[in-house]
This record gives C-alpha cells, structure tokens and sequence, in this order.
C-alpha cells in the first residue's frame, strides 16, 4: 500500500493499493470522523489517514523530492470505524463500472453504515453537460443529501469531473471524496482538484478548484481495464513522465511495464503532480506545464466531436507540439522524435486528421487562451518542459505539420 500526501490548501491522501474497494467504508468514515469540509485556505493534519492520531504522514510533493513515498499504511482501526458519523454517501457512477464494482462497493459503503444513493450516468465525454449536471444536483436535492454527507466520484474522468463540480456547487460545497476506476483518473484527473463540464463552445470551460478530502485508487479495480480506456491513462503517464521523469520515460520503453508495475507507476504518477499541483494549486504559472499536449488535444476531442478519447487526443496532442517545439528551437529534433517514437511504441495514432487551420480556431476558444495568446506547454528535454506564450495570430504556422 502507498500513500501520497498532497499538500493543498485543502490537504488530502491518495492511497494507493490492492483490494481498497473492500475497504471504501471504512477509509470514508475516517475522513467523515475529520468533520465537515474545512474552509478554503485552512490546512490540517492529512484527511482521511488510516493512521492512527500519534502518527502521520509527513508532507509530500513541496518540490522537495520527486522520489516515490514508500511509506506503508494500514487500514482504518476498529476504533476508527466505531466512530463513524455514518450519514448518506452520494455515489456517482457510470453504466459500466456500476456493471462491473457497483455491488461491492456498495456493500463496502452499506456495511460501514453509510446510507447510499446513486446516481448512475452514462459513459463517456458527453455526460460532462450543464444539463448532466443540473439533473445531479437536482438528484442530490431530492434525496435530501445534506453538507454533511459525502460525495463520492466511483469512475473516470468524467465521472469525477462532473461530481467534483456538483460536489463544489451544490449547498456551495460538500464534501468530495474521488475512488479512481481508471488508469486516466488514478494518474491526472482524481488528484488537484480540476472539476468541470463541457460547453458547446470547447472542453472543460464551466467549473471549479474543488479539492477531494482523500483519493482512493485500487490496483485490482485498475487492472480490470483493458484497450483504449487504459490506453486514454497511459497517455497521461508518458507526459508525467516528459514533463518530470526521465528514468519514468526510460522505463516505459519496456514492453508491459505500466501494467506490472500499476501501484508504483500510479505513485509516481500521482507524486509529480502533487509537486506541481502544492506549488500552483490554481494554475498562475508553473501548473500549466501539466496541460502539455492538451492545448491541441483538447482542440481535437473537440473537433471529433469527442470521438477521439482524450487520451488519444492528447498523444497527437504531444506529437504535434512536440514538432512544433523543435521548430521554434525550444528542443531538438531528436528529442521531439524521442517523444513520437515513445507514442508510437505504445500504438497511439499520431496523424492529426484535422489541419493546422481548423486546430487553431478550436483552440482559440482554449481556456489557457488570455486576450490574444495562449500558453503552450512545450518540452524542452525529456524531463523538462517550459511555459511559451504564442499569438493568436501565430497559431496556424505553430501547429503546422
Ligand atoms: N490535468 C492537468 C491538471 O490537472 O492541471
């Protein structure tokens, strides 16, 4: 078992490790025996710790130490689970891992004295809607989920996106608590807080900073994703990787190394981001090196209609501004074809089915975009990327193939 520390202005675990579904019941009720959400800026003792009160986990990923924490953790006490507020826990899934866990996760939940309702939605990118959204915050309305009780992400990326945003705006904020299903979620999108829906006008434009009270990611719950959905994580870990790791990228090189070797991968996975995400919690500067590859990725989810998953979006995403970074001299060659050849070792299409025009008036409705330029994270060395500001105008000649 592995715990990362990450130090917010809302500080939480992620525990990572084998078999956590069984045991879902009991880590909530050790963070709902923490009390109610603190206020934003208050900092605590970690949340949601199985640790006994005499021990803690020391403070991880201030830009110290890039190093795994290897530290063991137990599961909560008996004395722990006896104190437990019990209250109503808000389970929001999708239709396919309902299908898969939905039972035992419940059972989990039901066993440690929790009343459960569920809001199951559908799969995919689409559910990430103003009007997904307004039903679940109704649906929690309805059933009388009240500041106490728990929000709880059982899923993905989209999952924990839109319950992460319900969880911020619903009675202006309760608590939230993400359980990782997927390798995309365990790596990136469970841990620093980014909650959202989608607008017609471009992905991820409507939502919320909303820090979870603690991330649970269990290895079994991982390994049970096979193809493109495990594929959509293992795009996120190769640019971790680019961007901090180059003994990460080394490793990758070999054949089967995610899947043999999840929980360490996830820890890493988890530790870059919590460096970055402890220093620029709200993206001022350095939190947007993390988008690398998202500035086009995001572009061509958008431009396929979400046809092309965001982790294969973001693959391509890495391959052209990669190029583009060995054109405007940012890296060399051989490293922008270091970072394709990685990607295409790993069976990601990178031929952009869009051109340089249309990318470039899909990003022009980017997030990152302020006034006339956007910032694009762009690699510098395996293992090192760099903020660059690029005009609006200059789009089409950046993402030029
Ligand atoms: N996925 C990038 C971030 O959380 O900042």
């Amino acid at each position: 078992m592995k715990t990362i520390y990450i130090n917010t202005s809302r500080p939480y675990n992620v525990h990572i490790g084998a078999g956590l579904i069984h045991q879902a019941g009991a880590y909530l009720n050790a963070v709902v025996g923490e009390g109610l959400v603190p206020s934003r800026g208050q900092s605590g003792r970690p949340q949601g710790s199985p640790l006994r009160d005499n021990e803690t986990h020391p403070p991880h990923g201030g830009g110290q130490s890039l190093r795994p924490n290897e530290e063991q953790c137990k599961p909560p006490s008996p004395r722990e689970v006896a104190r437990s507020a019990g209250g109503s826990i808000a389970l929001i899934t999708d239709t396919n891992v309902n299908r898969i866990h939905g039972d035992t996760i419940t059972a989990s939940l039901v066993a440690a004295g929790f009343r459960v309702v569920k809001y199951v939605t559908r799969p995919g990118e689409g559910s990430k809607s103003m009007t997904n959204l307004a039903r679940l915050l109704n649906f929690l309305a309805e059933e009388q989920v009240t500041r106490t009780d728990t929000i709880l992400a059982f899923g993905g990326g989209v999952v924990g996106d839109l319950a992460g945003f319900a969880a911020a705006s619903y009675l202006r904020g309760v608590r939230f608590v993400q359980f990782a299903t997927s390798l995309l979620a365990a790596v990136d999108s469970s841990v620093g807080g980014k909650t959202g829906v989608n607008l017609a006008a471009g992905k991820n434009l409507a939502g919320a900073f909303w820090q979870p009270e603690m991330v649970l990611c269990d290895t079994d719950v991982l390994l049970t994703q096979r193809g493109r959905r495990f594929m959509d994580g293992v795009a996120e870990v190769i640019k971790h990787a680019i961007i901090a790791d180059p003994a990460l990228f080394a490793r990758l090189g070999e054949k089967g190394y995610i899947r043999s070797n999840l929980a360490e991968v996830v820890a890493r996975n988890v530790e870059i981001k919590a460096s970055v995400v402890s220093r620029d919690e709200l993206e001022r500067g350095e939190r947007a090196l993390l988008n690398l590859g998202h500035t086009v990725g995001h572009a061509i989810e958008r431009l396929s209609a979400y046809k092309i998953t965001h982790g294969y979006a973001v693959a391509m995403g890495m391959a052209v501004e990669a190029r583009a970074a060995a054109r405007m001299g940012v890296c060399s060659v051989e490293v922008a074809g270091k970072i394709e050849g990685i990607l295409a070792a790993h069976g990601f299409d990178l031929a952009c089915p869009y051109d340089a025009e249309s990318l470039a008036a899909a990003m022009l409705s980017d997030k990152k975009r302020s006034a006339d330029t956007i910032t694009f994270a762009l690699p510098q060395e395996v293992g090192k990327c760099v903020l660059v500001p690029v005009k609006v105008g200059e789009m089409v000649g950046v993402v030029n193939r």
